[in-house]
């Protein structure tokens, strides 16, 4: 689970590298947030696993193959792996990683892909996404960072975002699961806009809820799960709204890729029915 845990944070970081690159700007996010992934002690880890964590989101688990080439074959040789690795391929999806990986890095990377040439082929992964066990983690209680803390599915949660049962159900497993784990996402829709309220007392960040003559209600999502807070309107210094949104953005690092996947089929299954398929697949197509 701790590998597949920091394979998503990896795919995160490198999705967001897409999303970045689509909108011109550079592309030093990824190799921060990899030098990252790789701090707190990581640096001696072996081969294999900074392969696991790194290289299977575009060359698919254990080097079978994804969106990026098959890393099979008799020309993968310890030597061509670390040139590929070292030097990228300028004006193609493969970064360079040099800088990233230490060369000591680079070497036991090289080696362990250059090992896998006689491994058996395994199969493409076989991860599915399971509603129910969707609902149960969409729900869960005990977890501040549920989604049911904010959204509902028909009628059922929290009222500080969107209810995901009509719109939301209908889009693709991947750009759901895009929604969930990237940022920027998020919908235009102002009744979702975060905002910044003033009081005489405080400084809240959150969604506004709703107002009457006398009183603004508001939810406060400074920390979680959100409160629903109603301040006198004589209290109120200011109310602006501001950029981004208050859904969390570190989904791929709080749940497991499965859990996601999870998420993802109960989403869908509210507007689908309880058979809808998510695979692997869905989510990380192959191109
Ligand atoms: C963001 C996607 C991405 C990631 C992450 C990535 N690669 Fe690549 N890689 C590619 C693409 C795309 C190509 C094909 C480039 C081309 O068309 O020349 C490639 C090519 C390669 C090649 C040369 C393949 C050939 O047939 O000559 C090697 C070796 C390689 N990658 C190794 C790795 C290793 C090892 C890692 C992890 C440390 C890694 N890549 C991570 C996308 C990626
Ligand atoms: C702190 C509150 C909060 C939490 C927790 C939260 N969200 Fe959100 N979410 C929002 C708000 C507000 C929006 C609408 C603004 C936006 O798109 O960012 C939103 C938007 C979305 C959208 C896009 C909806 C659309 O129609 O495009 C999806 C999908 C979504 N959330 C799913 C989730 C899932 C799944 C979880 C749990 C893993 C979650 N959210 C947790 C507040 C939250």
């Amino acid at each position: 689970m701790k590998v597949q845990r920091l394979t998503i944070r990896c795919m995160a970081a490198i999705a967001g590298v897409w999303v970045a690159s689509s909108v011109g700007m550079v592309q030093t996010a990824s190799v921060s947030a990899q030098a990252q992934a790789r701090g707190n002690g990581r640096s001696s880890q072996h081969g294999a696993e900074l392969f696991a964590t790194t290289c299977p989101v575009c060359h698919g688990e254990a080097g079978v193959g994804s969106s990026a080439p098959t890393l099979r074959g008799a020309k993968f040789t310890p030597g061509y792996v670390r040139q590929a690795m070292s030097e990228g391929r300028p004006g193609t999806m493969m970064p360079r990683f040099t800088g990233v990986f230490t060369a000591a890095e680079i070497e036991a990377v090289a080696r362990y892909v250059a090992s896998l040439q006689s491994a058996p082929r395994p199969a493409e992964s076989g991860l599915r996404g399971d509603a129910a066990a969707g609902e149960t983690a969409f729900f869960r209680p005990q977890r501040a960072y549920s989604c049911a803390v904010c959204h509902s599915v028909n009628g059922r949660g929290g009222r500080v975002g969107p209810d995901l049962a009509q719109k939301a159900a209908s889009k693709s497993a991947r750009e759901l699961f895009e929604k969930i784990v990237l940022a920027p996402h998020r919908l235009k829709d102002v009744a979702y806009a975060p905002s910044r309220l003033t009081t005489k007392l405080e400084v809240l960040t959150g969604i506004k809820a709703g107002e009457t003559p006398d009183v603004v209600r508001f939810y406060d999502t400074r920390a979680l799960p959100p409160v629903l807070r109603t301040i006198d309107k004589s209290d109120v210094v200011s109310l602006t709204t501001m950029p981004g949104s208050v859904m969390p953005t570190d989904y791929a690092s709080r749940f497991t890729l499965q859990e996601l996947l999870d998420i993802v089929a109960f989403v869908k299954s509210t507007g689908s029915g309880p058979d809808i398929q998510v695979r692997f697949q869905d989510v990380f197509p192959r191109q």
